[in-house]
C-alpha cells in the first residue's frame, strides 16, 4: 500500500513493476519478470538490501515500503500466472471455431435392414393393406401344437414332411423341439379368438436339415390364416395372387395345384409364372416356367373341430412360404446360406 511517506523510488519501481507484468503473456515472460524484480539480484531485492546501508532517518520507511512493495509483487504475479491459463484456455476456444465449415463432411456409417428382415417387412405391408394383423408366437413348441393339433397325430407317416430338431422327446409326455413351421400360431390364434380372422404369423422356424444352396436349417416363414363365415377357395387365390403382382410384379399369374399338408383340406401348393423368362423355360424355373412360391389350402375341419369352431359354421384358408426363398426369387440371390453367413457386403446391399 502507498502512502505519502513511501519513497518515491519505491514508487517509481512498483508501477514500472506492474506495468511490465502486464504485458507477460507466457509462463516464460512471468519468469523473466521475476528473475528481474525478485530475483538474487532484482531490482526489489536490491532496494531490500540497501536499506541497511540507508541513511538512519528513512531506514525504517523504505524498508517497510520495500517489504510491502515485495509482497505486492509476488501476489500480483500469482495472479498474473492464473489469468495467463484462462487466456490459454480462450486460446484454445478461438481455435474451435476456426474449423472450416465449408468442407464436406465425414460420411457417417449407416446401418440396413437384414435382407430376411426387409422381405417379411415388404410381405407383411402387402397383407396389412388387405387387413392382416401381424402376430408371432413361440419358437419353441410343443409337440401337440406343432403336429398334433394340426392333424398329424404321434408316428403319423406326415411328419417326415418336417425334420425335428427336439428339445425333449420323452415318449408318453409332449415333447418340445425348435417349431418345425410357423403353422402352430394357427392354433394358439384361433384358441384365443373367435372369427372373423386375419393374420400373419413372420417367424424364425427350424429343421434338421443338411445345409445347401436351397437349405437351412433355420430360415424365416410367413404364415397367413383367414378364418371367417363363407370363406371359400377363392378367397385364398385372389388374396395371394394379389400377394403375389405386389411382390413380383403386376404381370405375374398365379397357378395353384393340389398338394397335400393334413391340415389342410384341399392343400395345394402356389406357383407364379416366371418372371425371369416370361414362362418360356430358364434356369431360375428349372426350364419349367413356373417358380413354386408356397403352400396353403383351406383349414381342415377337423382342426377347426379340434379349436372348438363348428366347421359348419366358419372356414378359412392358410397358406405359409419361406422368406428367404421369396427374397432370394426377388433378388436373384443363389445361395441360402449366405443369409447367415454375416458377410456384411451381402446384408448391406439391400438394406
Ligand atoms: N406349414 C407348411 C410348411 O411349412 C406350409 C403351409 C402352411 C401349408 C399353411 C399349408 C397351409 O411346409
Amino acid at each position: 500500500m502507498q502512502t505519502n511517506s513511501t519513497p518515491k523510488p519505491i514508487i517509481e519501481l512498483e508501477q514500472q513493476a506492474l506495468s511490465e507484468l502486464a504485458n507477460a503473456t507466457q509462463e516464460t515472460d512471468l519468469e523473466n519478470w521475476r528473475i528481474s524484480y525478485l530475483g538474487r539480484k532484482g531490482k526489489v531485492t536490491l532496494v531490500l538490501r540497501s536499506v541497511s546501508t540507508a541513511p538512519e532517518k528513512q531506514r525504517a520507511a523504505l524498508g517497510k515500503a520495500a517489504n510491502q512493495l515485495k509482497a505486492k509483487l509476488l501476489k500480483s504475479l500469482d495472479e498474473r500466472g492464473k489469468a495467463i491459463q484462462n487466456l490459454d484456455v480462450g486460446e484454445s476456444k478461438k481455435e474451435a471455431f476456426d474449423i472450416d465449415v465449408t468442407l464436406p463432411g465425414r460420411p457417417v456409417g449407416k446401418g440396413a435392414l437384414h435382407p430376411t428382415t426387409q422381405i417379411i417387412r415388404d410381405i407383411s405391408k402387402v397383407f396389412d393393406s388387405l387387413g392382416f394383423k401381424w402376430v408371432e408366437g413361440p419358437e419353441v413348441e410343443s409337440d401337440s401344437y406343432n403336429f398334433q393339433k394340426l392333424n398329424i397325430p404321434m408316428d403319423h407317416p406326415a411328419r417326415d414332411m418336417w425334420n425335428s430338431l427336439w428339445i425333449d422327446n420323452e415318449p408318453n409326455s409332449n415333447p418340445t423341439l425348435l417349431r418345425t413351421h410357423t403353422s402352430p400360431m394357427q392354433i394358439r390364434i384361433m384358441e384365443t379368438h373367435t372369427p372373423p380372422i386375419r393374420v400373419i404369423v413372420p417367424g424364425k422356424t427350424y429343421r434338421y436339415e443338411a445345409t445347401d444352396a436351397t437349405h437351412e436349417w433355420q430360415f424365416a416363414q410367413i404364415e397367413g390364416l383367414a378364418i371367417d363365415r363363407n370363406i371359400t377357395f377363392s378367397d385364398l387365390k385372389g388374396t395371394l395372387e394379389v400377394f403375389a403382382k405386389r411382390i413380383f410384379g403386376e404381370k405375374r399369374r398365379a397357378r395353384f395345384r393340389c398338394d397335400f399338408f393334413p391340415f389342410v383340406e384341399p392343400g395345394a401348393e402356389m406357383s407364379i409364372d416366371c418372371f425371369k423368362c416370361e414362362g418360356n423355360g430358364c434356369r431360375v424355373c428349372g426350364f419349367s416356367g413356373w417358380i413354386e412360391i408356397m403352400g396353403a389350402g383351406m383349414v381342415h375341419p377337423k382342426v377347426l373341430r379340434g379349436v372348438g369352431y363348428d366347421p359348419e359354421k366358419y372356414s378359412g384358408f392358410a397358406f405359409g412360404m419361406g422368406a428367404e426363398r421369396i427374397a432370394m426369387l426377388k433378388h436373384s440371390i443363389e445361395d441360402v446360406r449366405d443369409f447367415y453367413a454375416n458377410d456384411l457386403d451381402f446384408i448391406k446391399q439391400l438394406g
